[in-house]
């Protein structure tokens, strides 16, 4: 039996990184986390001086880009030419970027051969946008998570204020419902839910249980094949 791979895909705020780093945690599997990779390129392009919606200055810029995943204690670390950005990829501001990026067909293009590769070399649990519809479309589990826009936005709030950085709930829910429109809207690889994923709404749910759903969906999707 060849790897499994298993696709969770939804909207920003829903939880997915933080769940499915802890199921991938759980499993064994390795965990893949895509918007990291777009908000990589984001901060290139933002190190460059060249405005998010400058198409032609973001395709410019690709050639330049040299992206590497490494693992370290089972976190997933992105390397920008060399250097570790996976903290400076967390801002507001970079996330912008990153959505900017990644309704660029040739940022697209750009980042498809290195994720579906990340799923030939073991089991994977992969998180993102559009990798049940376009990465992965033959995974055997499909997830897509999703929370109402109030509770995506009240979690990254807290999270950002922790982190200490200056934002209002409501600038955050500006921010959220700003990025959902773009990516779910964008002509390439939009946003959508597979037809064969399992919808999962945290909405009203604690991590906990969250994690758990997913782990059952998983254990259930895999026993299916066996
Ligand atoms: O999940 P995230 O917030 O780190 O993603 C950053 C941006 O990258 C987000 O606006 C959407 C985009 N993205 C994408 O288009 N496709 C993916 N597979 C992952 C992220």
């Amino acid at each position: 039996m060849g790897y499994i791979s298993v696709a969770i895909d939804g909207p920003s705020g829903a939880g997915k990184s933080t769940v499915a780093r802890a199921a991938a945690a759980k499993l064994g599997y390795v965990y893949v986390d895509t918007g990291a990779m777009y908000r990589a390129i984001g901060l290139a392009v933002c190190r460059r001086g060249i405005s998010g919606d400058d198409i032609a200055g973001i395709v410019a810029t690709l050639p330049t880009v040299e992206l590497a995943i490494r693992y370290q204690d089972g976190e997933q670390h992105i390397l920008l030419c060399g250097e570790d950005v996976s903290e400076a990829i967390r801002t507001p501001e970079i996330a912008k970027y990153a959505s900017q990026v990644s309704a660029v067909p040739e940022v697209r293009a750009f980042l498809l051969e290195t994720q579906r590769n990340m799923a030939k070399n073991g089991n994977i649990l992969m998180d993102g946008r559009d990798i049940g519809t376009v990465i992965l479309p033959d995974a055997p589990v499909k997830i897509f998570l999703t929370a109402s826009d109030e509770a995506r936005a009240q979690r990254r709030y807290l999270e950002l204020c922790e982190k200490g950085q200056q934002v209002t709930f409501d600038q955050v829910l500006h921010d959220i419902r700003q990025r959902d429109l773009q990516d779910s809207t964008r002509a390439v690889a939009p946003l959508r839910q597979a037809d064969d994923a399992v919808l999962l709404d945290t909405s009203d749910i604690s991590l906990e249980q969250s994690i758990e759903a997913v782990l059952r969906i998983i254990r259930e999707r895999t026993e299916e094949r066996k």
